[in-house]
């Protein structure tokens, strides 16, 4: 049956699919999962091979143009990225206007929105160069008004990194360094962020990449698109669990770390308490990139010497949730952002930023899919709905109501 024609042969028939549980919404070749084996490749490439061996830059090139580059597709790639990462000055008076306790998502969603008055040409991409010039633009930029959102929150000078470093170091020194004061990057934390990027890059379509696509199905353009998947990310039921997560572990200890109690409220019905990091849409056996970032938290910990009692309490968590039926019953297992928050925090990064990492990390998975969409000429998306409200009634005057 082609699905699109149901209506018209069937005169009237639609399917009713709350949440798209099993639905698809598009044809994509950017990211394979399978959710009972525990498998997710990007283009291809295992996650734990890509994870272990490959920059954020190469992942997020092959992400958006479906091979690994070599040397001189990644150096002209960057070198292109590099000539971009200028962000008009005039952008800086938006960002002030914001309160100081202003939430990081909210102002980087805005912040990239904001962009587009001063990048109109990144709206009307009726080629595949418009579509480079405008990705090129957002990959430089983009980091450029996190850190900035990250600096006014901790009250520093804005900065423009150091073009001479790799795109993750460049992050990072746009982020941390200190009026005044050198900043070396250092190996253990460039290594971590670069690997949590990689886990974050793409996954297939999620709420964010379809907020994305069907944002971009309209022709708004990607920098608008991608603001839409910034507010999508930003929610507790998606990218907003890590720092949900945190907040959640943080909290368990003060009460006295009782994970049994915590475990008892999230299986009980009448407490709208849940597990934050557990559970995922797709994932029924287990989430590849959980398991890696956990090892991952083990070993940055160490070599940073830092000992976060929350990663007992966050382990603690998990072996309990594993040997309980409830738990088992409902295929509930740590997913992507259990473990990230963690990292995050030895990484020096406070708590509110760690869904604006989530989003720098999902930047080239946004953009291939938007990308792909623009290519595959995808019609504009627009669901139907099952309407549940009253028939026909006359129109009755406001005195007689
Ligand atoms: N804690 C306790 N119970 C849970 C949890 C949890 N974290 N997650 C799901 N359940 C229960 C539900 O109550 C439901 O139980 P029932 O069958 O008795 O009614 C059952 O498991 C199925 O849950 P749904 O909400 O129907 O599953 P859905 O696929 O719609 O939701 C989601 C998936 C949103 C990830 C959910 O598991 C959740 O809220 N997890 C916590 C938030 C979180 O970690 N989000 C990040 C996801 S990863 C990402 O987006 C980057």
């Amino acid at each position: 049956i082609d699905i699109s024609k149901l209506r018209a042969s069937t005169g009237g028939l639609i399917t009713l699919d709350r949440g798209f549980k099993n639905t698809g919404s598009c044809e994509s070749a950017v990211t394979f999962l399978d959710g009972e084996k525990g498998i997710l490749r990007y283009r291809g490439y295992a996650i734990e091979e890509l994870a272990e061996n490959a920059s954020f830059l190469e992942v997020a090139y092959l992400l958006i143009f479906g091979e690994l580059p070599n040397t001189t597709q990644l150096d002209k790639f960057y070198a292109d990225i590099k000539e971009e990462s200028h962000v008009d000055e005039e952008m800086k008076k938006i960002l002030d206007g914001f309160p100081k306790s202003a939430h990081p998502m909210g102002v980087v969603s805005s912040l990239t929105n904001a962009l587009i008055a001063f990048n109109p040409s990144s709206v009307n991409v009726d080629s595949e160069e418009d579509m480079y010039n405008a990705i090129i633009k957002i990959l430089a930029k983009f980091p450029v008004l996190c850190a900035w959102a990250l600096r006014k929150r901790t009250g520093q000078p804005l900065d423009y990194g150091d073009s001479s470093l790799s795109y993750v170091d460049n992050v990072l020194k746009m982020m941390f360094k200190k009026a005044n004061q050198d900043y070396k990057v250092n190996p253990v934390v460039s290594s971590a962020l670069n690997k949590l990027l990689i886990l974050h890059a793409d996954h297939e379509q999620n709420c964010s990449a379809s907020t994305v696509r069907i944002v971009g199905s309209s022709h708004a353009g990607l920098f608008a698109s991608i603001s839409a998947g910034i507010s999508a990310l930003w929610g507790p039921l998606h990218g907003g669990a890590n720092q949900a997560v945190i907040e959640m572990l943080e909290g368990i200890k003060e009460d006295g770390g009782d994970t049994k109690k915590y475990m008892a409220k999230a299986k009980d019905k009448n407490d709208s308490f849940r597990l934050m990091g557990f559970g995922h849409r797709v994932y029924k056996n287990f989430d590849p990139r959980a398991k890696i970032i956990k090892k991952s938290a083990d070993d940055v910990l160490g070599s940073l010497g830092i000992e976060d009692p929350v990663l007992d309490i966050a382990k603690g968590l998990e072996k309990e949730a594993l040997e309980d039926q409830y738990f088992v019953d409902r295929k509930l297992y740590p997913n992507v952002d259990f473990y990230s928050g963690i990292i995050y925090r030895a990484l020096g990064i406070p708590t509110d930023m760690f869904t604006v990492m989530f989003a720098l990390g999902r930047l080239p998975g946004w953009i291939a899919q938007w990308r792909e969409m623009r290519l595959q000429k995808e019609p504009i998306g627009r669901p139907r709905q099952v309407y549940t409200g009253k028939t026909h009634r006359p129109f009755v005057e406001a005195n007689k109501r």
